[in-house]
């Protein structure tokens, strides 16, 4: 879920509003707004997404009023519709919130309120949160900032919120445990939100909350920051952001998925720029040269992610084992926590998450650093939970992504998992040195690689026309390129629905042979490098079973486009790069069939693309 908020000097509903329209990516299943309008609390909500309750909002709501609060949700508990949208209101109709979390105790919650006469109009957790503050506010006659902090010690889940009290609209009480809470610090008025991008065109100043802090903002005074559990003052740290708006706004394309396919190139190169220094023939990396030590004697690397990023650290696995001959382990973090898992103080573990706040994921290294590993993150939010959580890490520069499909953010995973790989062979000498720097030149050569293979963009194009009514779709690939089948399929399925799978090319005749017929379009990888004459083997035994090809080759390959139906080209690279380049037409292929089938790209439904609940 996405949260939004303003108390200051100007109309609150259109920055909520637009500010809304940025968080999406956090869930679009129902949306919501509560506005002070100067006398009196007006609340609108909806199922549907942020422009839905613009339309409702037309002819309910007063759009003026200097105090607000916003929520674009993914349902956790009860169905997306408009009575379990937030804002939540309290049995009296005075305390108004809203919620990104679950709240886990809250059916013994409910009972308790329920006994007391407490009434819930929704199925949700937050409506019970709101009536606990209700509940002791009114019983330890407190004001708002207490009343939040007591109930907050009687929670146990995740959460970020903020509740205000119309008969005291000079004030907003937030608070944060597992879900991300910044602040927007602007003169003479604050803004509040999951990201800063909401208020990025008002103010550069932002505190980000820590977990299990709360703070109470009031207008014309001075933010004040407390611990939730001991009630101690917190010196709030404001940060300058970095980020500017053209970053998270489409610049003439159709889609952010398409924007951000095409910023790859650059977001490859932002990603080792500073880091490969080829003249000097190293790779330098605060992160990793900081904590030499604990690599070079690491039993092994445990990788913890969830979907794309999970895809990635099967990549990395590959780079891993194969250059620096350290043994590797990939895990969903979601299974991982929960395995008791043998984890031992020589073990790393490598956590990979774009938003840097994937609940699974941040939960896996909390639990591996209680166990005493070496934690090291690889995110692309700056700030995030997951890199403040990390003993150490490098960040992507990928700069935001936006569409709930993830693609840049893949391939930037890649390149910094791949100069860490590097880096440790450099240091282990599983590398000779003339190789090493062959690694590095080809490394810079990927960016204007990446460029050529967008190219086929409107050939791949024709290609999505004739397969898009198919109702599955296969997508193979040996070694390096076994998870870009994985991630290829992901792409797929999430935004145009369509059932896809990712397998091993060999593994292919221990199951999905048995779909294959002439219907069946199956996409191979089939480059040059690598296991090629092993795939055109498993290419003919498609053919024999009459499956539509779609073949990623080499450029001037023959042999594969001897065979198959369709072919794009790409340019060669060493193999241990290949994924960065053959994931390109896979994401382009994707995008073209879900365009043509009307989805919503950017959006895809029942998916978000920060999961902060687990
Ligand atoms: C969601 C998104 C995916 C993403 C996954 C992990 O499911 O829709 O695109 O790969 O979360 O997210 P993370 O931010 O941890 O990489």
């Amino acid at each position: 879920c996405g949260i939004v908020g303003y108390i200051g000097t100007r109309d609150a509903y259109p920055i909520i509003i637009e500010g809304l329209k940025r968080l999406e990516y956090r869930g679009y299943d129902s949306a919501g707004i509560a506005i002070f309008d100067g006398t009196d609390l007006k609340v609108c909500k909806t199922k549907g997404k942020v422009s839905d309750l613009e339309a409702r909002a037309e002819n309910e709501i007063t759009k003026f009023g200097n105090l607000g609060i916003g929520h674009t949700r993914w349902a956790t508990h009860g169905v997306p519709n408009d009575v379990n949208s937030h804002p939540h209101l309290s049995n009296s109709g005075d305390l108004v919130i809203i919620h990104n979390g679950i709240i886990e105790n809250y059916e013994s919650l409910k009972k308790e309120l329920m006994a007391r006469g407490y009434t819930f109009k929704s199925d949700t957790d937050t409506e019970v949160l709101i009536n606990l503050i209700e509940d002791v506010k009114k019983q330890e006659n407190v004001k708002l900032g207490k009343a939040v902090q007591i109930a907050l010690n009687q929670v146990h889940g995740a959460y970020a919120i903020a509740v205000f009290d119309k008969n005291k609209p000079e004030e907003v009480v937030v608070a944060r445990l597992g879900s991300p809470l910044a602040v927007g610090v602007g003169e003479d008025e604050f803004f509040i939100a999951s990201d800063a991008s909401p208020f990025l065109e008002y103010t550069k100043n932002a505190i980000y909350l820590e977990d299990e802090e709360m703070a109470i903002i009031r207008f014309h005074k001075e933010i004040k920051v407390r611990k939730i559990k001991d009630d101690s003052i917190v010196d709030p740290y404001v940060q300058e952001l970095q980020m500017n708006l053209e970053q998270i706004e489409k610049g003439g394309y159709d889609h952010f998925m398409l924007k951000e396919i095409h910023e790859q190139p650059k977001a490859i190169t932002d990603t080792y720029r500073g880091r490969l220094l080829r003249n000097e023939a190293i790779i330098k990396m605060a992160g990793v040269e900081d904590n030499m030590k604990k690599f070079l004697n690491a039993n092994r690397i445990i990788i913890v992610a969830c979907g794309t990023s999970w895809h990635a650290g099967l990549v990395a696995e590959y780079i891993f084992e194969d250059l620096a001959r350290i043994p590797v382990e990939v895990e969903y973090a979601s299974e991982f926590r929960y395995r008791n898992p043998v984890i031992t103080e020589n073990d790393i573990v490598i956590a990979i998450s774009q938003s840097g706040e994937t609940a699974d994921t941040l939960a896996a290294i909390k639990l591996a650093k209680s166990k005493g590993a070496f934690v090291f993150g690889v995110c692309n939010v700056v700030g995030s939970s997951i890199a403040r959580e990390a003993d150490a890490g490098a960040y992507t520069h990928a700069g935001p992504e936006i569409g709930v499909a993830s693609t840049k953010a893949f391939t930037t995973q890649i390149t910094i998992l791949t100069l860490i790989a590097l880096r440790l062979a450099r240091a282990k000498g599983t590398i000779s040195s003339s190789d090493f720097r062959h690694y590095l030149l080809e490394l810079e050569m990927i960016p204007g690689k990446v460029e050529k293979a967008l190219q086929a963009d409107a050939h791949i194009k024709m290609i999505a026309d004739i397969y898009k009514d198919s109702r599955n779709c296969l997508y193979l690939g040996r070694g390096y390129n076994f998870p870009v089948a994985l991630e290829g399929a992901l792409k797929l399925k999430e935004i145009s629905y369509i059932h896809a799978e990712g397998y091993p090319a060999a593994e292919m005749k221990h199951g999905p042979i048995a779909l294959i017929d002439e219907n069946m379009p199956i996409v191979v990888i089939a480059t040059k490098k690598g296991h090629y004459d092993k795939v055109v083997s498993n290419i003919q035994e498609i053919k024999a079973r009459k499956g539509k090809i779609i073949a990623i080759v080499t450029e001037g390959d023959e042999q594969v486009r001897e065979l198959a139906d369709h072919v794009i080209e790409v340019p060669e690279t060493m193999e241990a790069l290949s994924p960065l380049i053959t994931t390109i037409p896979l994401q382009l292929l994707s995008y073209h069939i879900a365009v043509l089938l009307g989805k919503n790209v950017d959006q895809p439904r029942n998916l978000a693309k920060s999961v902060t609940v687990e």
